[in-house]
């Protein structure tokens, strides 16, 4: 087995912001998801970069997404972080619009503002992938927040599913961002991903790992509309229902999903997040992220969902009912631990 964590102290802390975010004594990792900030872009873009399909993209933010996603929000959530301080963070992808140079050097920056490389662990999402450029010029700029040990990435196609392990939790990162035609937003993971997570997920789920398995593009069935589904999202459930996971998280929709992919010890929670950075209007659902707690126990594993959503009378993240799911073990997780 891999390292271990030791047991954390989140007893009552000074503030009480932070004594909202973590009042229990828990064996435990807490883990924060967060989607879709799509960082707003530069003021100045060079025409010449949008002689392709970031055209309609430009166009798009300039309506209506440049309203939506909002740097008094992203302040909000940094501040948040802070206080609630997780032990490690996911970003499901969409962190650009249109998969600027320039976009990146902003996403590199705000990543070190969240945590080390080591702390965060990234996928891209179709908008890190707008249209076709080199991986060591485009998302893979962030390939120290998808490797560990300073581990190598070669290419989008080669470098997923990407695993670290966090303690007893392992992160697996799943690639479904590809360029595609203009005003499409698909997804695809492609045969020899998937092949390559089945393999991944039978040996940590051998080895007794909780496995949280990251994928941009909602991978249940319907949960997108045709322009912007995972086109092998029945590829990935049967991969999912025959190794099996315990948990599955996703962004792109830039609201709240939850649904599940039976798989051979019991059902594979799949959870969706609202956008990291969005300000409420236009209908827009506000911003939100998830804090998972996740503990051993005797029968399996212990998952507490926290949801802190932003509140923009106080332009602050706010917890709001959460849930606790179970899900089983293939091996004995607490005398594992
Ligand atoms: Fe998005
Ligand atoms: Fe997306």
């Amino acid at each position: 087995m891999n390292e271990k964590i030791s047991p954390l102290d989140l007893t009552e802390q000074d503030g009480h912001q932070r004594a909202e975010c973590s009042r229990y004594v828990w064996r435990m990792l807490k883990l924060a998801h967060l989607s879709d900030p799509h960082l707003p872009l530069p003021d100045q873009v060079d025409w010449r970069d949008l002689m392709n399909k970031r055209v309609t993209g430009y166009l798009s933010w300039h309506r209506h997404r440049r309203h939506v996603h909002d740097r008094r929000v992203l302040a909000a959530l940094r501040n948040d972080l802070e206080d609630c301080r997780p032990d490690h963070m996911v970003v499901t992808g969409d962190l650009t619009n249109l998969a600027l140079p320039a976009e990146f050097d902003q996403a590199i920056d705000w990543l070190s503002e969240l945590g080390t490389p080591d702390d965060v662990s990234v996928i891209p999402g179709n908008h890190d992938a707008y249209i076709e450029a080199p991986w060591s010029q485009s998302f893979g700029r962030l390939a120290a927040y998808m490797t560990q040990n300073h581990g190598e990435m070669k290419s989008l196609a080669a470098s997923f599913p990407y695993v670290r392990k966090v303690g007893r939790v392992a992160i697996v990162g799943v690639s479904s961002a590809i360029p595609t035609r203009w005003f499409s937003a698909a997804g695809m993971i492609g045969e020899e991903q998937l092949l390559r997570l089945r393999a991944v997920l039978d040996e940590l789920g051998e080895e007794g790992y909780f496995r949280t398995v990251m994928v941009h593009h909602p991978p249940i069935e319907g949960s997108a509309r045709v322009r912007k589904q995972l086109r092998d999202g029945n590829g990935f459930r049967q991969v999912i229902g025959e190794a099996g996971a315990e948990l599955v998280l996703h962004g792109h929709n830039h609201r709240f999903d939850q649904g599940e992919v039976k798989t051979p010890l019991g059902q594979a929670p799949v959870i969706g997040v609202p956008s990291a950075s969005a300000w409420p209007r236009h209908g827009m659902k506000p911003a939100a992220y998830h804090i998972y707690r996740i503990s051993a126990t005797p029968d399996g594993w212990n998952i507490r969902v926290e949801v802190r959503r932003f509140d923009r009378r106080i332009e602050r993240f706010v917890a709001q009912p959460g849930q606790t799911l179970s899900v089983p073990a293939a091996v004995n997780a607490a005398s594992a631990a």
